[in-house]
């Protein structure tokens, strides 16, 4: 179902309240480190800029729990965006009360405000209706932009809906196309590689994908609970013990719904999870007793490539190794060098497999790289985000 979009409502010289996902790594100095959320939000703003409206910002940044926490302060971020949209984006030290009003007040066409982070106030989190009614009473038109949080009911995303005309904002409609609509009817061959830590994590979008993918490609840890559940020795790999019989049934459900599920037939292995440590590749049924699987092997990675390259959608979510090692990098480093190779429509869905594509500098290789994370994961699931539910079907 389509959503009502920012171009479906008139925004012309009105107040526009515009929820974003400003939550962006800062590092001990309080500088962003990556500004790639703040960069995806300016297609909206600059929109609402060309159509007169004065923009009020709302996030939030990090976990505070209901406190001011002065280092989730979203302060920095203000000057990122100024310096982003070259021109002045005004902080407020608040995002209720009298103060806040006061400066809402004195906004004219064009004028940009970011107001504190939504989440030093327990309200938000708790989706308290009063406080989303005070938020919404800024502006007269409401605009959803976060997908990276769509898949939290707060008060900025959710309640605030209830009390203005809402529409969901361009990056939140490309999420949409590519996450949700791309994927309900994919392009065949549809492969999905998934990789990442553990099985229990993923368990609802493999289910999901077994009911529309072609192919699925594991890697990553969780793929040592697969080997194991096939009866291999895995060494000192990571294993969900209570994952294994799960794990089974995933694989045997896979043979009756005719979806190629493919696991790896070697791996990158050593004694310790350092640059420094002894590593060597091995066939999956040869991983000695007191090492640990930290990738996936070359002859896996050639496997994986061939069939990513004749695919016509492929979605990517979880690396295949420890990346951030230099030894255990390469299967992660492969694949995403056949996302970034691939004709097909190729999606990334976002958190590390996201960080790894831009390690690799494909950034611009790829269809879509989501902004979520774990809102990613929660759709690709094919489950309905609250932060989009709220907002009207056109
Ligand atoms: C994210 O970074 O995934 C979003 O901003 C949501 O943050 P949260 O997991 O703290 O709700």
């Amino acid at each position: 179902m389509k959503k009502i979009g920012l171009k479906d409502i008139d925004v012309s010289n009105k107040k526009v309240i515009v929820r974003v996902d400003f939550n962006v790594p800062l590092n001990e100095r309080l500088e962003i480190t990556n500004d790639k959320r703040i960069v995806a939000s300016l297609p909206t703003i600059k929109y609402l800029l060309d159509k007169n409206a004065a923009i009020i910002l709302l996030s939030h940044l990090g976990r505070p729990k209901g406190e001011i926490v002065p280092e989730m302060s979203l302060k920095p971020v203000a000057k990122k965006l100024s310096e982003l949209l070259k021109k002045d984006v005004k902080f407020v030290s608040d995002c209720i009360g009298s103060d806040v009003k006061n400066e809402v007040e004195k906004m004219g066409a064009g004028d940009v405000i970011l107001f504190e982070n939504t989440r030093f106030h327990p309200e938000e989190k708790s989706n308290d209706s009063d406080f989303a009614k005070e938020l919404a009473s800024f502006g007269e038109i409401f605009i959803n932009d976060a997908f990276g949080t769509a898949h939290r009911s707060h008060a900025s995303n959710v309640g605030i809906a209830q009390y203005l005309p809402s529409a969901v904002g361009f990056l939140m409609e490309k999420e949409i196309k590519y996450l949700g609509e791309s994927l309900k009817n994919p392009e065949r061959p549809f492969t999905a590689i998934l990789g990442g830590a553990k099985v229990s994590d993923k368990i609802e979008l493999i289910n999901n994908l077994l009911d529309k993918a072609n192919n699925i490609l594991i890697g990553g840890a969780m793929m040592f609970t697969f080997l194991k559940a096939q009866g291999f020795c895995v060494g000192k790999s990571l294993v969900e013990h209570d994952k294994i019989e799960l794990a089974k049934n995933l694989m045997n459900q896979s043979k009756g719904k005719n979806v190629k599920f493919i696991l790896p037939v070697d791996v990158v292995v050593a004694k310790e999870i350092k640059n420094d440590a002894e590593y060597k590749t091995v066939q999956v049924t040869e991983i000695p007793e007191s090492w640990m699987g930290l990738d996936i092997g070359s002859k896996t990675a050639e496997i994986f490539k061939r069939i990513i390259m004749k695919s016509k959608t492929v979605v990517w979510n979880g690396p295949m190794g420890v990346f951030e090692i230099k030894n255990f990098a390469e299967g992660t480093r492969e694949i995403a060098k056949a996302l970034a190779d691939c004709s097909g429509i190729t999606i990334v869905g976002g958190g590390d497999s996201a960080f790894a594509i831009e390690k690799f500098g494909l950034q611009d290789k790829i269809t879509h790289i989501s902004t979520g994370g774990g809102a990613s994961l929660e759709f690709l699931a094919g489950k309905e985000l609250p932060g989009i539910a709220a907002i009207t079907d056109k």
